[in-house]
Order: structure tokens, then C-alpha cells, then sequence
């Protein structure tokens, strides 16, 4: 029987091995408890995946900050539910697979209930939709101490993770959250050495990786996911990625992961709500079912450590394609692997040439909560219903969302990390940058 082109395995810098090409990309799976630790659904839904067929897991963003949420059911890694995370690593496991964290601050995409003051590095609150449901307050912009110390809360959360069993970390750096508004000229608007040319926006991202490193060693695979663009008019764009990736070449990374995207502009789901400046896609480029791959292509080129390609791979043909023309090493699975679990196995075994894409036949507004619908039957050890209703799925989505925001903003842990937040932010004097 031949081998398929995407079993080849691949070896990282730091030596270990994926045994294939194909990545389940992180999902938030919204399944944390009410003290955002681990949970036997979430376990449930890991020791699935493990059997999926893909070479590398991904986890849904992991916070290192309680009080800097994604959505109230984020799994928070700040020392506590250490033995519920060696669970979760111990569910994703299973020969041949690598099972990493992804970890995360959100700076200011955090729901204003949550935290009314957050932070980030500057005070430039987002332009979301207006009629999507977000609620975000203006962020403060970060102290000099602040931002050590939320590098420090990257290692420090990288820890928990690798002495919990994981096999390895990826750093959320894109999709508009701590590290991607550090990142953007749009939300990081400061003179100081964290602002202003891509080298100072760029510190905060190098600071991180470099602590990463130290508390986890060399051998210990670490990932980032970046944009390739943000697709934005004055956002952080596809040359300034490439630059950044050139500076990258020069530090201890494993796995380059792009992406793009954030709230602001959908891209990271192949939808633009508003001017994409320079990087629009062209005619030429907006044919590809991967929306991603013509820009990832021009950081591939420079790119020394192996890249991942994320965002709408559908067609064996077209992964493929961009395999063996050398647009990239591993293919990022999301969605599919939600309505059918087992689908890189059956990519490999040659049993399918399309993957699933329920969202092609689903409302825009439908489509997230249609998938996490279905990342809550699989918590509970049922298959995902492809026949679901998008507006029935919404409904459900939106009462279990608001659930599970009531039960966090009434947890004792949650209250008392919030009390002292509140008053660390009053008793500060805002700064100037
Ligand atoms: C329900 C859901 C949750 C997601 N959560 C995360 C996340 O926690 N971290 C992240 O980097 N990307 C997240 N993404 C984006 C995916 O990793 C991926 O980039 C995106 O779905 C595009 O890939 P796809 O077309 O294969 O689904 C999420 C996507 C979905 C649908």
C-alpha cells in the first residue's frame, strides 16, 4: 500500500517527533468548571481526539491570568487544579501523539463583566460588530511591572503545563489577544520600548519565548501561533510578519503556526467584515480553499523552523498541493475535526478526499455556536448531531454561555481574585502610555 504524502513524520528543532502532518488546531471547548479548572468532559472529549489520527493536538487557549478570560469555561493555569490538569494530559494521550497547551492572556478581549479594567498596551478599546453580543471595557494600559509580570504569568503557566505531562506548549500570539496587541500599531500605541517600530512591538512576544524557554528547558517543544496578517487597515500586516519571522529564526522555536485575524475582522474564519488594507486578498489568492496560504507562503520562505498553515483546509488535494509545493510542513485541522473526530485517520487510510464543512450550509451568526454544541456532546461522550439546527444550537449555546458566566462571576475564587484586582488597578496611577 503506498504511503500518503501527509504521514510523513517530521522531526522539530528541539528533536522530538511528530509522526505525521496533520494538527488538530486549538479549539476553546467552553467545558472548564466553575473555578476554570479541568473536567472529566473536557477528559472525555481529549481521550477522543487522541484516537483522531492527527500527530499533534492542540488544546482550546488556556489562560495564564484568572482574571483575563477568553469565556468564563477557560481552563486558568496559575498553580491551581494541578492535579485536574495531569488529567487532562494524561486523556490526550496515546502513542504517536503529541498533546501540547496552547496558553494565552487575553489583554482586552475579555467580556466586560469579567473584567471591567483589563489590561493591554494601551487604552484602545475594540471595534467589534455592533449587534454580535460583545461587551468589552477600555483596557489600561500596562506598567512597565504589569508587563513583566504577565511575561512572568507565560512561564509560569508553561510550567504547570509541562509538569502536568504535557508534551509541549504553543503561545497564543495572534487572533487579537495579549501578545497580537502588542503586536498591532493599532492597539499598541505606546513611545516607550514596548511601542512603536515592529523591533519594540515585538519585545513583548521575544520576552515571553525567552522565559518560556528558560522554565521549560531545551528540549521541551514550543509552539507559536501568529498572524500572518491581521488583515486590518493599519493593523500588523503580512510584511511586517516576515520581518518578525526573520527575528524568530534567531530563537529556540519548534513550530510556527499562522493564522490571522481577531474579533475585530473574523478572518481566522475566513470572513472579512471590514477594509483588509494592504493585505486584501487578490483574485489570484482568494480562489485557495485555505485562506491563509498565499501569505503564509511569503513567511515560509524565510521561515527556518518548520510552519503550520491553519484556516480551511477541506480537500486532501489541496492540503497536498500545499505540502509538497512547499507552502508548508503541517496542516492545521480545526472545525473538521468537531463534526467528524476520526477524519485524519480516515485522510490517511486514503478512505476520504474532503473533509466535512458543516458551516458551508450554516447562517455566519450560526456558526460558532453550532460548533460548540457539538464540542459539548462529544464532552459528554456522544457524537456530534450534523443534522442540528443552527438557530436551535444558538439558542442552547447562548443559555449555557450565560450559565456558565453567573456561576463564574459567583465563584468564591473568582471574587476574591477580583477584589484584589480592583483595588491593585484603583490604587495605581494610570499609565501615561
Ligand atoms: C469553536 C472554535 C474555537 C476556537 N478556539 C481557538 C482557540 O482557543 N485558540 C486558537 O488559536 N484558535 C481557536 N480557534 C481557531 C481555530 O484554531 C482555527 O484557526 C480556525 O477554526 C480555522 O481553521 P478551520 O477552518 O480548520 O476550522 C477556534 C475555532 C473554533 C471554531
Amino acid at each position: 500500500m503506498m504511503t500518503h504524502p501527509l504521514s510523513k513524520p517530521l522531526e522539530l528543532p528541539c528533536g522530538v517527533v511528530l509522526s505525521n502532518r496533520l494538527a488538530k488546531a486549538a479549539m476553546s471547548e467552553g467545558l472548564a468548571d466553575d473555578n476554570n479548572l479541568s473536567t472529566p468532559r473536557l477528559e472525555r472529549l481529549y481521550r477522543r481526539w487522541a484516537g483522531s489520527g492527527a500527530g499533534l493536538l492542540l488544546s482550546g487557549n488556556m489562560q495564564v491570568d484568572c482574571l483575563h478570560l477568553e469565556r468564563p469555561s477557560n481552563v486558568v493555569i496559575d498553580g491551581r487544579g494541578k492535579t485536574e490538569l495531569a488529567r487532562l494530559a494524561k486523556a490526550g494521550k496515546s502513542p504517536g501523539v503529541q498533546f501540547w497547551a496552547q496558553i494565552s492572556h487575553t489583554g482586552r478581549q475579555v467580556d466586560s463583566h469579567i473584567n471591567g479594567a483589563p489590561l493591554s498596551p494601551s487604552a484602545v478599546e475594540i471595534d467589534v460588530i455592533r449587534g454580535a453580543g460583545f461587551s468589552f471595557a477600555t483596557p489600561k494600559p500596562m506598567t512597565e511591572v504589569e508587563i513583566w509580570h504577565a511575561i512572568g504569568q507565560f512561564a509560569f503557566g508553561a510550567k504547570q503545563v509541562q509538569e502536568a505531562g504535557f508534551d509541549g506548549v504553543s503561545l497564543h500570539a495572534a487572533h487579537g489577544y495579549l501578545i497580537s496587541q502588542f503586536l498591532s500599531p493599532l492597539s499598541n500605541q505606546r513611545s516607550d520600548q514596548w511601542g512603536g517600530s515592529l523591533e519594540n512591538r515585538s519585545r513583548f512576544l521575544l520576552e515571553v519565548i525567552a522565559a518560556v524557554r528558560k522554565e521549560v528547558g531545551p528540549k521541551f517543544p514550543i509552539g507559536i501561533k501568529l498572524n500572518a496578517s491581521d488583515f486590518q487597515k493599519g493593523g500588523f500586516t503580512n510584511a511586517e510578519c516576515v520581518e518578525l519571522v526573520k527575528i524568530l529564526n534567531e530563537v529556540d522555536l519548534d513550530l510556527l503556526e499562522l493564522s490571522g485575524g481577531s474579533l475585530e475582522q473574523p478572518k481566522v474564519v475566513g470572513v472579512a467584515v471590514k477594509d483588509e488594507g494592504e493585505d486584501a486578498p487578490r483574485a489570484s489568492t482568494v480562489a485557495r480553499e485555505a485562506y491563509f496560504i498565499a501569505f503564509a507562503g511569503a513567511v515560509r520562505k524565510v521561515a527556518r523552523m518548520p510552519v503550520m498553515v491553519t484556516g480551511g483546509f477541506r480537500t486532501v488535494a489541496g492540503m497536498v498541493e500545499a505540502f509538497e509545493g512547499g507552502e508548508l510542513d503541517v496542516v492545521g485541522l480545526g472545525r473538521p475535526l468537531i463534526a467528524d473526530p476520526e477524519c485524519p485517520r480516515r485522510l490517511l487510510a486514503g478512505e476520504i478526499a474532503r473533509l466535512p464543512s458543516p458551516e458551508d450550509s450554516l447562517h455566519l451568526f450560526h456558526i460558532l455556536g453550532w460548533y460548540n454544541i457539538q464540542l459539548v456532546r462529544l464532552g459528554d461522550g456522544l457524537d456530534p448531531d450534523l443534522s442540528l439546527p443552527g438557530e436551535v444550537a444558538v439558542a442552547k449555546f447562548a443559555q449555557i454561555e450565560s450559565r456558565n458566566m453567573a456561576e463564574l462571576l459567583q465563584s468564591h475564587v473568582y471574587q476574591e481574585l477580583r477584589r484584589k484586582y480592583d483595588n491593585e488597578v484603583d490604587n495605581q496611577p494610570l499609565a501615561t502610555a
